[in-house]
């Protein structure tokens, strides 16, 4: 076959593939790499036989947790205040750096009410913020010496958050929340 022959062949099936591709009017015609637009994954909304409920976007199973996650099981309620205060120990290395890192956490994050030594006489409390009690004179809203607060109770409440003072578990992730309870630990001995 002469070459001329082979040329003609090739551009008539060119011609018939690109014909083809054109009839359907919404059709992408052809795709360069098209797992780049019909990929191997199911699309979270796609219909999925895989499944019985028939959806591609399952809900996880029971007791399951993301990764990295740190599970506090202890609800914000006056009992999980009181089982964490049992249960719940600082497991991080009480070491001079994890100190240092909580100090300067609580000063950018807790003595703006607290105050710097602990002593309920932080900037916004001189602004007329309700003042909390002193970490190592006063008495908690929930019973007993601040002084006496225990590493389970400190975290709940960082945690949670307790009356006027909000929740901090968005701002300081689980380790952070430890770092500054070593810090606290100090406080309520001034
Ligand atoms: C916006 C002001 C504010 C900030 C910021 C704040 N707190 Fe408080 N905190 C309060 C007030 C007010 C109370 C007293 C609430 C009550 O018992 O009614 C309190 C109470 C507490 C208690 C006592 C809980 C108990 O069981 O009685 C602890 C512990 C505590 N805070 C730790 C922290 C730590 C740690 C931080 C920083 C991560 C922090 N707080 C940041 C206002 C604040």
């Amino acid at each position: 076959m002469s070459k001329i022959k082979i040329f003609g062949a090739t551009m008539m099936a060119v011609a018939a593939m690109v014909a083809t591709s054109c009839k359907d009017k919404r059709s992408t015609g052809w795709q360069y790499a098209p797992n780049m637009y019909e990929h191997i994954a199911y699309e979270y909304d796609q219909k999925n036989d895989n499944f019985k409920d028939g959806k591609t976007s399952q809900l996880p199973p029971a007791g399951t947790i993301p990764v990295g996650f740190t599970r506090f099981d202890y609800p914000n309620t006056r009992a999980g205040y009181d089982q964490a205060s049992v249960e719940v120990k600082n497991m991080l290395a009480q070491t001079q750096a994890n100190y240092a890192e909580g100090k300067n956490l609580y000063e950018h994050f807790c003595s703006p009410c607290h105050g710097l030594t602990g002593q309920g006489d932080g900037t916004v409390v001189q602004h007329g913020y309700p003042a909390p009690p002193s970490y190592s004179k006063g008495t908690s809203s929930r019973g007993g010496g601040m002084k006496d607060l225990t590493d389970g109770k400190i975290y709940h409440t960082i945690t949670y958050g307790v009356n006027s003072m909000g929740s901090y578990a968005s701002q300081l992730a689980p380790e952070e929340r430890w770092k500054v309870i070593m810090y606290v630990h100090h406080l309520q001995t001034l």
